[in-house]
This record gives structure tokens, C-alpha cells and sequence, in this order.
């Protein structure tokens, strides 16, 4: 067993941080939180306990992104007088063709790799792009690496360039042998089946997913509601289904609490009704919507319907891939918004609600993880000691990390109780 003692600090619930000054996380050897206490109780002190000792730091879960783009690393800034659609043409799509190329995708992913573990993230949910051999490549980049995220080839089948798309059968063909090679490689990185959104695919494609999802279980991710031109276009498409959510729906890519649908600014009260139904995660890119001008999420609106909202990247419709920037960027966009309404329906989130939906909210999606309750995965961050002159609390350290800080702060990484060391050593 392992006792972990520093300033420990955690959101079970939203709306606080759970303090332990000079207190200890209690670990087994498999990785797992067995307790959280301000002192070790006596019992602790027959068993045989090593004191893993980081006093003066802060001892916080990791950061968990659930909807990032793993090959527009490279295009982070690019492109922001924008909007979404040409958006896209101009720069993701030429960007992804380049992953066709084994070698370099194999490079840019493990800068990739390197920036999500500098920035903390330790577990995520990433688009890779339709390339088979580029996305199996960076499963096992990931597994190398000790992070555990899922990854999902790219699904497009239509309006797409004739240098990134592919025939409906090669794509799913394409999907299916890559959720059997990588259940024999890469068995610390699932496989998310995701379709682009809904007007790069068929619905024979999308039909043929909704399958595979059935077939292997698989959980979901796609993008919802993120631009009004994107919205007007799906409704162009699908004029018989009632709701862009609905068109998932019907095809069997909305499996219930396996789905992740990013953005989600413009949503319905009826889509709002079937997200909750569905238990779907919804990804606020606070960040990204500002940069490509799509909107701001009503966050406290989807809070109060009983929706699970989490802080994402969205890497690189947003320009940095920093955990602690984007709870930055939820709480000021949701500020814009309680100005925007006149100061009185939405309440500006707190800043231990965004903690929490970049922490354990997110953590949900891959089982027990993101707080440190007894039976959760210790997957944490070590934040160095404060060089402040001021006499801070553990809390205002935090404060000041997650406004000011970044990857310097960060002395020590752990999934499941394991220290990750920096992947790629070269790769920086
Ligand atoms: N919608 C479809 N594809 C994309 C993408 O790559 N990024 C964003 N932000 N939205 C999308
Ligand atoms: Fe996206």
C-alpha cells in the first residue's frame, strides 16, 4: 500500500473542493483510492505502507478531455476568422490527408501523446482521421505511453474531398479491423466507434456503425449542434427526422451512458430530452466556440435539465490543449452568458463546477476515476510547492494553477496508481 501525503484536493461534488491539508490519499497496489483522510488513522500504521511524501504540493485527479482531435495538433491557431464549415475545408481536411503518410503521422502523434501528458490529460477521447495503419499507430503510441484514452477512426462517406473520404464498405470494413487488432494490442486503449458528424455519412454507413456498436459494444462519439450553418444543413438532410440528436438516435449511435456528443451549443429542449434519456456526456468547447465563432453552451441551462456536461478541448477548432486554460475559458464564456441574460436565469458556473466537469464528470465515462472516493482509480497530478510571498491556502494554490499555471507546475503523473514518465523523450 502506498500513502500519498501532500495538500489533497478533489470535487466529489460540484459545489466544493474537498480540502485536505497536509492529508494523505491511501492507495492498494493495484492503483485503487482506498482512502482519503487529513491523518492516518492507526490501523495504517502495522500495514505495510510506504509514504510517497509531497508535502507542500498539491495532489489533484487528472485532467480527463473527452472530445480532442489527435492529428489537428499540428493546426492549433490556424484558421479562427473562420467558421466551422469552410473552416473545415481549408485547413482540417488538407491537415488530416497528411495522416495517409505512416511516418508522419507517427511523429506528429507522439507530440501529440507528449503535449496531452504535459498538460496533464491524462485520459481522453480522440478523433484520429480515416487512415487504418495512422490510427492504429497511435493506439499504440497511446498504450506506450501508460495514458488510457479511447481513439475512433474517422467515419466519412459524403460530402467530403475526394483526397479524405472513403466508400461506405472500406469504412466500415476499415472500422471493424481495427476494433479486433487493437482488442489484441492495445488492451489500456479502447476503441470509440465515430462517425465525423452527420452530414460526412450515409446512412447506410451510419446504419452499419449502429451495428457494429450493437455487435461490439462500443461506446460513441460524434459532434451535435455545434454551428447554425452545420444545423440548417443536417436539417437540409434529414428533413424526416424531428432533430439533428434524433438522426443518431435512429441509427443506433446514441448507445445509452457510451456516448459523447461535442459542443452541443444550440440544443432544443426536445434534444435536451433525449441527451438526459440517453445519458449522454455533452463536451463544452468553451474555448472552440469562441475561436470558431459557433456560440456559447448554455452550460447552466443543460446543468439545471439534469445533462452531464464536461470541460473538453476540442484541440484545434481551439488553439491550446491545457486542461486548466479551458476551465478557465467554461467559467468566463458562462459569465458572457449571465450578462447576455440580463444577470438573473444562469448563474455563472463555480469554479469547483468546472473542476469537477474536467475531472470526474468526464472520469465517469472510463469507470471509477477523476475523484480520489474510496474504490476510484488513483489516476492524480503532483502541482509543485507555491513560490507565492502570499500566505496561501491549498484552495487558492489551486486557483492560482488553474488560471496561471501549466506544465512546469506539474512534477508527477499517475494512472491507476502508476507513475507515467514523459513519453517520446525526444519528441518535444
Ligand atoms: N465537425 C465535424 N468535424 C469537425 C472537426 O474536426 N472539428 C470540429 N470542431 N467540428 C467538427
Ligand atoms: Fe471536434
Amino acid at each position: 500500500m502506498f500513502a500519498y501525503k501532500g495538500d489533497v484536493l478533489h470535487t466529489p461534488t460540484p459545489d466544493r473542493f474537498e480540502v485536505f491539508e497536509d492529508g494523505y490519499v491511501v492507495v492498494d497496489d493495484e492503483g485503487t483510492v482506498i482512502d482519503v483522510v487529513s491523518s492516518l488513522p492507526k490501523a495504517y500504521a502495522d500495514a505495510d505502507l510506504t509514504i510517497v511524501d509531497r508535502s507542500g504540493c498539491l495532489i489533484i485527479p487528472g485532467f480527463n478531455d473527452l472530445h480532442v482531435h489527435a492529428p489537428q495538433y499540428p493546426l492549433a491557431g490556424l484558421g479562427f476568422d473562420y467558421e466551422l464549415l469552410d473552416w473545415l475545408e481549408k485547413y482540417t481536411f488538407p491537415a488530416e490527408s497528411k495522416y495517409a503518410d505512416l511516418a508522419m503521422a507517427d511523429h506528429w502523434y507522439r507530440r501529440f501523446i507528449t503535449a496531452m501528458w504535459s498538460a496533464g490529460t491524462l485520459r481522453f477521447s480522440a478523433f484520429a482521421t480515416l487512415h487504418n495503419e495512422s490510427t492504429l499507430r497511435l493506439m499504440e503510441l497511446c498504450q506506450q505511453s501508460g495514458l488510457k484514452p479511447v481513439v475512433g477512426k474517422v467515419n466519412m462517406d459524403r460530402n467530403a474531398p475526394d483526397y479524405l473520404v472513403e466508400s461506405t464498405q472500406a469504412s466500415l470494413a476499415g472500422t471493424e479491423e481495427l476494433i479486433r487488432k487493437s482488442r489484441e494490442t492495445t488492451p489500456d486503449v479502447g476503441f470509440i466507434v465515430t462517425p465525423r458528424f452527420v452530414p460526412s455519412t450515409t446512412e447506410a454507413l451510419m446504419e452499419g456503425l449502429g451495428e457494429l456498436v450493437e455487435r461490439y459494444r462500443l461506446p460513441v462519439q460524434s459532434h451535435l449542434d455545434e454551428s447554425r450553418d452545420e444545423i440548417a444543413w443536417v436539417r437540409e438532410l434529414h428533413p424526416d427526422v424531428p432533430s439533428y440528436a434524433e438522426v443518431y438516435e435512429r441509427y443506433g449511435l446514441m448507445p445509452r451512458n457510451r456516448t459523447i456528443m461535442a459542443h452541443c451549443v444550440w440544443l432544443t429542449d426536445r434534444e435536451r430530452d433525449v441527451l438526459r434519456e440517453r445519458e449522454v456526456w455533452l463536451t463544452h468547447c468553451a474555448q472552440s466556440n469562441l475561436d470558431l465563432s459557433s456560440g456559447i453552451m448554455p452550460v447552466r441551462r443543460n446543468l439545471d435539465a439534469g445533462l452531464k456536461v464536461c470541460v473538453a478541448s476540442d484541440v484545434a477548432g481551439s488553439h491550446e490543449p491545457d486542461m486548466n486554460r479551458h476551465i478557465v475559458m467554461s467559467v468566463e464564456a458562462s459569465k458572457a452568458k449571465t450578462f447576455e441574460a440580463g444577470c438573473e436565469r444562469d448563474r455563472p458556473l463555480r469554479l469547483s463546477e468546472a473542476f469537477h466537469m474536467a475531472t470526474k464528470v468526464p472520469g465517469s465515462f472510463f469507470g471509477k476515476v477523476g475523484s480520489f472516493e474510496p474504490g476510484y482509480e488513483f489516476d492524480a497530478l503532483v502541482v509543485r510547492e507555491d513560490e507565492s510571498p502570499l500566505d496561501l491556502s491549498p484552495q487558492e494554490r489551486l486557483e492560482r494553477f488553474i488560471y496561471t499555471g501549466d506544465d512546469r507546475d506539474i512534477k508527477e503523473r499517475y494512472v491507476s496508481g502508476r507513475l507515467i514518465p514523459q513519453p517520446f523523450e525526444d519528441e518535444r
